[in-house]
């Protein structure tokens, strides 16, 4: 049996050890996976206790996404240009640092909602750690544009300028603040904390048209305000449950190098939720 866990802090509440417990039934993968309650100040001993004891990996979680970065050995190129780890390889001595949460989060818009990514307008709300690690995944989807809409502007242009080398053409990614956004879009994502406080974040209604797929990041039992917002003014909603799944069916891919069905986890997830 090969081992792996999520470390977070805290963790109690984590979903992935039952999904992961899903795929392998479902792979037949002979695998364990639990939840690692580590310090705030004991994320790298943490790690290397699993390596000691002969875990393959772990998923990494709130809040040590970004030290998870720091202490990788070696990062793929998706995750260092997501500057976040929430996935770690144990490989020999290398600790191999992946995201999966963009490519996930892609997954879930593309497959699930059924809604293709190429030559869309994208307006992605928020440019911290969240926003960041999706931009490379969906330029990968070569879509028309991706407008960066945060509070403060100077990070949406630090993103901007941070992606400018993966765009095709200039202009492809744009950052502007919430009072200058100029829709309608094909695709909203709420990518800001703003749901975690039950806060709006300030989109305009003309954001949305009838049809605009508007994803918030976060998943609970009620729909956030943004789902809220979106769906008066005419857009589809979708919350978060979706990417958590994908993001986790692209790590258990990066570890047992097969990618599980998701649809029966998906609605399962959904319906214990
Ligand atoms: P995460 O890792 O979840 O992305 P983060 O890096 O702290 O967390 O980023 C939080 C994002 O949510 C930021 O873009 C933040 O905007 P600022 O850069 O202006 O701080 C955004 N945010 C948080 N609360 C918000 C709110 N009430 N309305 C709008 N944006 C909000």
């Amino acid at each position: 049996t090969d081992k792996y866990c999520v470390i977070g802090n805290p963790i109690a509440h984590s979903k992935s050890p039952d999904i992961h417990a899903a795929f392998a039934a479902a792979t037949g993968q002979d695998i364990a996976y639990e939840r690692r309650l580590a310090p705030l100040d004991g994320f790298a001993d943490t790690v290397r206790d699993l390596v000691a004891q002969g875990y393959r990996g772990a998923n990494v979680t709130v809040p040590f996404k970004l030290e998870a970065a720091a202490l990788a050995t070696r990062l793929e190129e998706r995750a260092r240009l997501a500057g976040a780890v929430n996935t770690l390889r144990f490989d020999g001595s290398e600790i191999v640092g992946d995201n999966t949460d963009g490519p996930g989060l892609v997954a879930d818009i593309v497959r699930n909602a059924g809604v293709p990514l190429a030559g869309k307008r994208i307006l992605l709300l928020g440019a911290g750690g969240a926003a960041r690690g999706v931009i490379l995944p969906f330029l990968r989807e070569k879509p028309e544009a991706i407008v960066i809409a945060n509070r403060t502007r100077a990070t949406a242009d630090a993103l901007v300028a941070h992606f400018a080398d993966h765009v095709a053409y200039p202009g492809q990614i744009a950052a502007c603040g919430f009072a200058d956004i100029a829709g309608p879009f094909d695709v909203v994502v709420n990518a800001t904390s703003a749901s975690l406080s039950a806060d709006l974040p300030p989109v305009p209604a003309s954001a949305f048209r009838a049809g605009t797929l508007a994803l918030d990041m976060m998943y609970g039992k009620e729909p956030t305000p943004f789902m809220v917002f979106a769906a008066r003014h005419g857009a589809t909603v979708r919350d978060g449950l979706g990417m958590l799944v994908e993001q986790a069916a692209e790590a258990f891919a990066v570890w047992r190098g097969v990618r599980p069905d998701t649809a029966d986890v998906l609605a399962y997830m959904r319906a214990a939720s």
